[in-house]
């Protein structure tokens, strides 16, 4: 039964899903210790009141604080190929559509994913998925949506199910075959939609466990809103939970579809109007910002203060991905969503770890310091949790423990 002291800090994230009005308040226990037994957090509390059996080990928190692990709650994190051809076109003055539409985006990374192999998407994946943990990422979900066939999209799935048994991230795997309308397809996407959704597709999934949730990409240049709705309800009407791409480029009513099925999340949200929010609020859908995929195309944020005084449960993710978000560090998330949204550090800290853990329906388990609570936690070298997400770009995490067990210790 390890103890954890000298916390300076101890950052007492309550259970997702938490109301956006809500998500400021953030109890801290200052001078702190916590009790793990076996996967989970037996107590915490003042250290003075600490009552550790003898000769319990002990982790040194050296005087920094202690948060729950991260959970980056949306990536595309298996993929084969870079496309910094793209960053440098836009950087040049073209826009992610307009490359998307010369045959860029996500057909880009394509091609790559169709000619690898599982074990290459899982050689390839292995080293992000060690730098994420070492940033502080405990769990992350991971989408298909690169393949583009039924067997490419299964195959990435496969790898999802494979990287989870060979390194300590927890993955949670998403069917994303409705990404984009492969190129074959032009003009008949709803005959790859009679493919991707055949029954015994989703018999394969079912049988192999590849995934929990299914997404779709609900856009001008992707799937209308009636070709997502089959998408989604298809999906569960097969045991996956929906979560929705919702309203990132254009606004085509991909919001109150997410709320008119009980999507779990709408991600992206970019250009979310006010009847958008009012939808998702009523569903009590999850809303799932990725500040890094507007910071890294250069486009305008999410309206998350709006988000959140309208009291719906917002959630951080990185959008991992080799064309529109190529950033891994859920920290600097954190930090891009206090200068570029103007979040809050604790707001920052809950949408990046309890509401996250709602995103993908661990709420229960993850995402929370609480009794009973499995035991994924971040050590870090700062002694309030605020200087976290103001330390840009900087790793503070120090110790990384996964389900009871130390699995990074930085010096
Ligand atoms: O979430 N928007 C759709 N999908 C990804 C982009 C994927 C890509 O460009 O490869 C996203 O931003
Ligand atoms: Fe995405």
């Amino acid at each position: 039964m390890p103890a954890i002291t000298n916390i300076a800090e101890l950052a007492v994230v309550p259970p997702g899903p938490i109301p956006g009005r809500q998500m400021g308040w953030l109890r801290v226990v200052p001078d702190a210790a916590l009790l793990l037994a076996d996967d989970k957090i037996a107590w915490f509390g003042p250290q003075a009141e600490l009552d550790a059996p003898a000769g319990c080990e002990v982790i040194d928190a050296a005087g920094g604080c202690v948060v729950p692990g991260l959970i980056d709650c949306h990536t595309h994190a298996v993929y084969a190929g870079t496309r910094e051809d793209e960053f440098v076109q836009r950087i040049e003055g073209a826009s992610y559509v307009e490359i998307a539409e010369a045959g860029g985006g996500i057909n880009a990374s394509v091609q790559g994913v169709r000619e690898a192999s599982v074990e290459d998407l899982v050689d390839l994946a292995l080293p992000r998925l060690r730098r994420m943990l070492e940033a502080g990422t405990t769990t992350a979900e991971i989408k298909s949506g690169y393949g583009l066939t039924v067997e490419d999209e299964l195959k990435m799935l496969r790898a999802v199910k494979q990287l989870a048994d060979r390194q300590p991230v927890e993955l949670v795997g998403t069917y994303l075959a409705a990404h984009t309308i492969p190129p074959e397809y032009t003009w008949r996407a709803n005959e790859y939609l009679d493919l991707i959704l055949a029954d015994e597709v989703f018999e394969r999934i079912r049988s192999e466990r590849l995934a929990e949730f299914c997404d779709v990409f609900c856009e001008r240049s992707a799937f209308d809103v009636e070709q997502s709705r089959r998408v989604l309800e298809t999906a569960r009407g097969h045991g996956l939970l929906p979560r929705i791409h919702a309203d990132q480029i254009t606004q085509i009513g991909a919001t109150r579809l997410a709320a008119e099925i009980g999507a779990v999340s709408a991600d992206h949200l970019e250009t979310t109007d006010e009847g958008g929010i009012e939808a998702l609020k009523q569903a009590g859908t999850i809303g799932v910002l990725l500040p890094a995929c507007s910071f890294f195309l250069s486009v305008e944020q999410a309206p998350a203060r709006r988000l959140i005084e309208a009291d719906l449960p917002v959630a951080l993710a990185t959008d991992l991905n080799p064309g529109s978000s190529m950033i891994e560090s859920m920290q600097l998330v954190m930090s891009l969503a206090c200068t570029q949204m103007r979040m809050t550090p604790a707001e920052a800290l809950l949408a990046g770890t309890a509401n996250a853990a709602a995103a993908i329906n661990r709420h229960n388990r993850l995402g929370a310091i609480g009794a009973g609570m499995q035991a994924d936690l971040l050590i870090l070298d700062v002694p309030r949790f605020e200087q976290w997400a103001y330390h840009v770009g900087r790793n503070c995490v120090r110790t990384v423990i996964k389900a009871g067990r130390v699995v990074v210790e930085r010096n």
